[in-house]
């Protein structure tokens, strides 16, 4: 297997000092997560209570006037962010218009007046879209694909961020994350699980050991900055890493070789197989 190349300080740093900020600001932030999401039932398929409150507490700071959403199915992310960004006009895109999923999604989003509902590709219609000091956030299409879009939103350099959610531990697009996008802030973050893992559930979280970053927890949320990265570069070694991962897919079905899962909670991940 592969090693890991190791990410140069500085760029180590941009990623810690990235955290730290966000860990001061989830402080602020969690009197009002809590409050404005009281009461609210989860669906399946939705983003984790803690994943949302690591969208909120990222971005709440810059007020955004606009929040471009892909992927509704039931609409449970829909409706965190039209409590949270009461202010923020939430704009949900979703391709599947004959899902059950339509009616559950419109009865619940009943009563929300800042969101809008699309249907369509998200694949072509975020980047007509997009606009000067969106946040944006991806749930749907998955893994390279969702990449790949993010960074075509952010080389064109109009979002604020975009959060791509489903960067599992162990996972192709997610190896890629770690090893070429050092400025993106994830989820699964021992620290930040440490924290609001309890957000999820009331098992107890054991801590982790020191520098273990090879700890999985749930689906995972990933937060890219605008203008921290040159977006055009990552694009083209992102369409370059799933060419890559297709050939070795092929191989391992060939192979008749198990798919790669994604790890339970907690689980440790073996550095040489990320
Ligand atoms: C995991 S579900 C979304 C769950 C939702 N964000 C929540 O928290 O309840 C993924 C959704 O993305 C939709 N999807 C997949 N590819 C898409 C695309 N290219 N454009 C728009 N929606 C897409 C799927 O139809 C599915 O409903």
């Amino acid at each position: 297997m592969a090693r890991r190349p190791q990410i140069p300080n500085h760029q180590m740093n941009a990623r810690t000092a990235r955290l730290a900020s966000l860990l001061s600001q989830a402080e602020i932030c969690l009197p009002i997560y809590l409050e404005r999401t009281q009461g609210l039932s989860h669906e399946p398929k939705g983003i984790r209570r803690s994943e949302m409150f690591f969208f909120y507490a990222s971005v709440a700071d810059l007020k955004p006037a606009r929040i471009l959403e892909s992927g509704r199915a039931r609409a449970q992310s829909t409706l965190v962010l039209a409590r949270l960004f009461p202010q923020a006009s939430i704009v949900s895109l979703e391709s599947d218009a004959s899902s059950p999923d339509v009616a559950i999604a419109t009865e619940r989003l009943r009563g929300c007046p800042n969101v809008e509902c699309r249907f369509g590709d998200s694949l072509l219609l975020l980047p007509e879209l997009v606009a000067a000091g969106d946040v944006v956030l991806i749930d749907g299409p998955k893994d390279f694909r969702a990449l790949k879009l993010a960074f075509r939103l952010l080389r064109d350099g109009k979002p604020a961020a975009v959060f791509v959610h489903d960067l599992w531990l162990g996972s192709p697009a997610r190896g890629f994350v770690d090893r070429s996008v050092p400025s993106a802030v994830l989820s699964d973050d021992p620290e930040w699980v440490q924290r609001y893992a309890s957000l999820d559930s009331s098992r107890r979280v054991a801590p982790a050991a020191p520098n273990d970053l090879h700890r999985a927890y749930g689906a995972t949320m990933g937060c890219f900055r605008g203008g921290d990265e040159n977006y055009a570069r990552r694009l083209l070694q992102c369409s370059a890493a799933q060419l890559i991962d297709r050939a070795r897919e092929t191989v391992r079905r060939i192979r008749h070789r198990p798919a790669i899962v994604r790890p339970k909670d907690f689980e440790s991940v073996p550095p040489d197989e990320l």
